[in-house]
């Protein structure tokens, strides 16, 4: 690590906001102090690895669960379901998978070759009518693409979404009618044409007879995965159910790559063997020079401007540019390709991206569960799964949120 890191980086190591440091500045929790050169407000490192020591011992303490048990067999329609990240999160909590659509292939090969009982229901989501089902699923979940919409009114209604994979996502709650839906998609769609399109999505569901709880944003690192991955939950619960659904509670304890890829309190052995993308010579020769937790700002100055080429300028942080991830950090972000520009995420030891099945392991996948097609496919179905143990943590959250439903609509 460097002698002083700016403001950004600093939030990033604590996974906290820029207020919660400047406020931390002012209580005397973490002070700022101004970097000798360019008199900019930065932090010593020792400052930062003494608290951040504090703050691990502290959540190590923590023991709780979120845990509930299913009172009832509850089941599940899972849309835009890729390789069955948040499918198989499901059926950990105890839900039952009654179908899953997806239209890649590959993930539906992967699918079927690891739960061959489940229906996989290979295709376009628009071909597909769900009316049979009406009445007799509990949850209907899905990570839609997101796409903007074109506004006609003021007020969005189901018909002006056609076109969009969010009208198709409406459309099959409108016609399965569940307790309660969850839709899944990545932060961006907060601020997704200055919020007009969540806007919109908030109100179709309105108009479908659905009440969206208070959007969140649920941290990966919170839910037991060792990544700091970020999704986007939108909760609808059919208007006539006064139930409020309630999100999972956030653990304290915070896994690492260690913990991801050794024997440990994750999993039993350490990474199984398996394929893996390689970096170009020329990026591996950059890299090689990169420290764990380092990045592109350890590399010396002329190999940091021709490496970044016109970035250089650009300022900001770039945290994720030719970085190589310590064993005692979650990993960020994994994408959908490796070795992709801009988000190099570095083995620790050696020079090379994350292989397939420590990637898998970052989402939290298990051990057993088998990637079809090329290389590249396994990487974008694991790329763009939900973390297994995010899936499960919703599961126990949905599971909860049934049981009182049924225990309120019992005859007394
Ligand atoms: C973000 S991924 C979902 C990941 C999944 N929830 C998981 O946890 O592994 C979105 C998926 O939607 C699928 N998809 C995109 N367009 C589709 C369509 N028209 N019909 C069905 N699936 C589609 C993609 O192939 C991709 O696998």
């Amino acid at each position: 690590m460097k002698k002083y890191l700016s403001l950004s980086e600093t939030a990033e190591m604590f996974n906290k906001s820029k207020e919660t440091l400047r406020r931390w500045d002012k209580e005397g929790i973490l002070k700022a102090v101004r970097e000798p050169v360019s008199n900019y407000r930065v932090y010593k490192k020792e400052d930062i690895e003494t608290l951040l020591g504090n703050f691990l011992d502290d959540i190590e303490e923590d023991n709780t669960t979120n845990y509930v048990e299913p009172e009832n067999e509850y089941s599940v329609l899972e849309l835009f379901a890729g390789a069955g990240g948040l499918a198989i999160g499901l059926e950990k909590a105890g839900i039952k998978c009654t179908a899953l659509n997806e239209i890649d292939k590959w993930a539906c090969q992967t699918l079927r070759k690891n739960r061959p009982l489940w229906n996989v229901l290979e295709g376009d989501i628009k071909d597909f009518n769900f009316s049979h089902l009406k009445g007799s699923i509990d949850v209907v979940t899905g990570g839609f693409p997101c796409q903007a919409f074109s506004y006609a009114g003021k007020k969005l209604g189901l018909k002006d979404a056609r076109g969009t994979l969010f009208y198709e996502f409406a459309r099959v709650v409108n016609e399965v009618k569940p307790n309660i839906c969850i839709g899944e998609n990545v932060r961006g769609l907060l601020s997704h044409e200055k919020g007009k399109t969540l806007q919109g999505m908030i109100s179709i569901l309105d108009e479908i007879g659905y009440r969206v709880a208070p959007i969140k944003v649920l941290k990966a690192i919170n839910y037991k995965v060792p990544q700091k991955r970020e999704r986007l939950i939108l909760v609808g619960v059919r208007k006539d159910i006064e139930i409020e659904y309630n999100y999972p509670t956030p653990y304290r304890k915070i896994y690492n790559l260690e913990d991801a890829l050794k024997k440990g309190s994750l999993y039993k052995c350490d990474v199984p063997k398996s394929d893996g993308a390689k970096y170009p010579e020329y990026k591996k020769e950059v890299l090689d020079l990169v420290p764990p937790k380092g990045y592109w700002r350890d590399l010396p100055l002329d190999i940091q401007k021709k490496y970044m080429g016109g970035s250089f300028h650009l300022g900001g942080g770039k945290t994720g540019m030719a970085r190589r991830i310590g064993w005692d950090e979650p990993s960020l972000t994994l994408t959908c390709s490796p070795a992709q520009k801009q988000t190099e995420r570095c083995h620790p030891e050696e020079t090379r991206p994350f292989t397939v099945r420590e990637y898998a392991r970052i989402q939290t996948f298990p051990d057993e569960w088998e990637f079809s097609g090329s290389v590249a496919q396994q990487y974008k179905q694991i790329g763009n799964a939900v973390p297994v143990n995010l899936g499960k943590e919703i599961g126990y959250s949905i599971i909860k949120f049934l049981n009182e439903y049924y225990n309120s609509s019992k005859p007394k």
